[in-house]
């Protein structure tokens, strides 16, 4: 099948261009308001985009019934967040964390999760995660959108501190087996990583 994405005739029962990009990596993205009300949320339009120096990006699309996101807003105004892995035990409480609730709500507490101070940025890490990016704000991008009030764009960050709990860590390597994180898929799916293969990369 062919189909052009801007007539949206492709004719299945559900849009399917987010399941042809997948697995996308979750980022389970903590900011701080400069008021200081701290706000966790996910964002699957997220990844490590540069090695040296680290960065990663997050696209933040659309709006909620409260206007912008706060992810962005607060990122922009305060210049920190905090990556936090989403894991499969934590599925439920990363998805708690997307609902759409107002800027004065702290969804870490909402969720139940636990606050811990960062090292480097005011935003708090989830506790219960086991592996943090401190990051700072680098640049937004934006992008098209189709909807005149809702943004679309691009931000990016640089990596400043680096966590990683001893419990995954196996001869010195980070076990993904041992936390198991999940990305998105298409439609209301998700993927939790169970299987690992290597392989090395040919010489010229
Ligand atoms: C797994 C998952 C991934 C998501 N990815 C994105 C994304 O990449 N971009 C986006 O704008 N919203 C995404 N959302 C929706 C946001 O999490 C949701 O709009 C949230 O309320 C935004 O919170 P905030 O206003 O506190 O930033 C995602 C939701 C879920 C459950």
């Amino acid at each position: 099948m062919f189909y052009r994405p801007e007539t949206k005739r492709h004719g299945l029962p559900h849009d399917p261009f987010k399941a042809c990009v997948a697995p996308r990596p979750i980022g389970w993205l903590t900011t701080m308001s400069p008021e200081g009300i701290v706000n966790l949320a996910p964002y699957s339009f997220f990844n490590a985009v540069a090695d040296d120096p680290h960065m990663v990006m997050f696209a933040s699309n659309g709006r909620e019934s409260y206007g912008p996101k706060d992810t962005l807003r607060n990122i922009e105004a305060t210049g920190e967040f905090v990556y936090n892995v989403a894991t499969w035990d934590l599925r439920e409480k990363m998805n708690r964390t997307s609902a759409p609730v107002a800027p004065d709500v702290d969804e870490m507490a909402l969720a139940g999760l636990t606050p811990v101070p960062s090292e480097i940025v005011k935003p708090p890490r989830v506790a219960e995660s086991p592996i943090h990016l401190e990051c700072v704000y680098h640049q937004t991008i934006e992008l098209p959108s189709n909807d005149p009030d809702a943004r679309n764009a691009i931000c990016l960050g640089r990596v400043v501190g680096i966590h990683i709990s001893e419990d995954v860590l196996t001869d010195g390597l980070v076990d993904l087996k041992k936390f198991k994180p999940i990305a998105r898929l298409g439609y209301h799916e998700f993927t939790v990583v169970e299987t690992i293969f290597k392989m090395i990369r040919p010489r010229a």
